[in-house]
């Protein structure tokens, strides 16, 4: 049963059974391009779709420090590094997908690009100003405390940075059937309308700068059946209880009772 936020995503052996679905798939570990991992590493709706949107938006230079909070096993923070050229620092809860995300990012022979570390949304493990650009995909669910997630963005991004949240918004009122991809029981899932972000977003000293609502390409993501099935899933990742999670989202997206939204914000 799950007893906390990072219970719900924690196993043992993640690059492991990384390595050995793309093996069997007749990929060269010694040689393997970071688009290999797609299939796992983007643990957003969209995937890599959502996290090229991502890129495009944000207007992301070689000199800038990236802030990715929540990364995960660090796809998006791999990808962001590869488009951009800047350093992306990711920091997550969860400490077996911290050392997943370093141990990738050597096999792809990133590491000089990205670095990660164990940290928390609302306790975010660097000073103030530091960051030109913060992401968050996909973490919001978990967090009860959206003023505080929201301070901690604002204080570690520099003044006139760029913060970009894309997380599954609550529309509707209806009840969500669990497990969920970010939580298996109700009492770790926070998933709160958009006016409660930007509430939190401006009392920090963010001002909004755009919204967009991906329920269309959620709805087409999450109902659309692959050819042949990829080298690589998000079962890797999260085990085979993981088509339970996909198909309960489905259902609330289908029925707009969530949807995944991105927010970009402007730091004061
Ligand atoms: C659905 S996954 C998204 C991962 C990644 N952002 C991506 O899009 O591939 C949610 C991630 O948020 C992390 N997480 C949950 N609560 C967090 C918190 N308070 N601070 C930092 N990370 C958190 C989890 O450990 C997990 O890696």
């Amino acid at each position: 049963m799950q007893d906390s936020v990072e219970s719900h995503y924690r196993s043992s052996g993640i690059v492991n059974r990384i390595q050995k679905a793309l093996a069997k798939a007749g990929h060269d570990l010694k040689n393997l391009d970071p688009d290999a991992l797609a299939g796992a590493d983007e643990f957003h709706v969209g995937g890599r779709k959502a996290t090229s949107l991502i890129a495009d938006e944000l207007d992301i230079h070689a000199t800038d420090c990236v802030l990715d909070v929540g990364c995960g096993i660090g796809g998006a923070s791999r990808f962001l590094a590869r488009k951009t050229g800047a350093h992306v620092t990711g920091i997550d809860l969860t400490p077996e997908f911290v050392d997943a995300a370093i141990q990738l990012s050597k096999l792809v022979g990133m590491e000089d690009g990205v670095n990660f570390q164990q940290g928390s949304a609302t306790g975010i493990p660097f000073e103030k100003n530091v960051f030109d650009v913060v992401t968050m995909l996909h973490v919001g669910m978990n967090v009860e405390d959206k003023l505080l997630m929201m301070s901690e963005l604002e204080r570690v991004c520099k003044p006139a940075g760029t913060i970009m949240i894309y997380d599954i918004i609550r529309k509707g009122t209806d009840a969500l059937k669990y497990p969920m991809p970010w939580a298996t029981i109700e009492k770790f899932s926070f998933p709160d309308p958009a006016a409660k972000y930007i509430e939190a977003a401006k009392a920090s000293g963010l001002v909004l700068l755009k919204q967009v609502d991906h329920g269309k390409l959620a709805k087409k993501f999450l109902t659309s059946v692959p050819d042949e099935l990829p080298a690589l899933t998000l079962g890797h990742l999260m085990g085979p209880n993981f088509m339970a999670m996909r198909d309960n989202l489905a259902l609330a997206v289908r029925d707009d009772v969530v949807s995944p939204v991105m927010m970009t914000f402007r730091a004061g």
